[in-house]
């Protein structure tokens, strides 16, 4: 098994998809190893999404993912990176497949419900940032 790095973001959290989504998680087979409701300062999201800086979006990005609270969580599956990120589906909701949380969820390209880490590296350097060696030992 593995692990991948999650946000539900705050389009989804504040709209209360949140139980929803982590049903969508279980369901799909994802342990939850860690999780928590915080928020992001406009800083902290963009240190988040640093590798986003020179994007046209970063800004309203930066903007939004801290426009209110998130829920953070380090999930484990066997193939965890890949698997959740096609349970997501596509970034933009209209390209989103059919049964993905945000084809279900995602309001725009921008508001799209939930992140999820692209590679092993970025899971686990997403996951150290919300959460200490303590909380994610499973
Ligand atoms: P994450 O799981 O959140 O990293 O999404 P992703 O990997 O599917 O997309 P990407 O990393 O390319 O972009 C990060 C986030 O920036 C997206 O999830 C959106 O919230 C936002 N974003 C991406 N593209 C656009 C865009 O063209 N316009 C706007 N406004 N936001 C965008
Ligand atoms: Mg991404």
């Amino acid at each position: 098994t593995n692990r991948t790095f999650t946000m539900i973001k705050p389009d989804a959290f504040g709209a209360g998809n949140s139980g929803a989504i982590l049903e969508m998680i279980e369901t799909a087979g994802f342990k939850i190893i860690a999780l928590k409701a915080t928020r992001l300062t406009e800083e902290l999201a963009a240190e988040f999404y640093l590798v986003h800086k020179e994007r046209p979006f970063y800004a309203d990005l930066c903007r939004y993912m801290s426009s209110g609270p998130i829920l953070a969580a380090i999930l484990e599956k066997t193939n965890a990176v890949a698997d959740f990120r096609s349970l997501i589906g596509a970034t933009n909701p209209e390209n989103a497949a059919e049964g993905t949380i945000r084809k279900r969820f995602a309001t725009s390209i921008e508001a799209n419900a939930i992140h999820g880490s692209d590679s092993d590296e970025n899971a686990l350097i997403e996951g150290n940032f919300f959460f200490n060696a303590f909380e994610h030992q499973g």
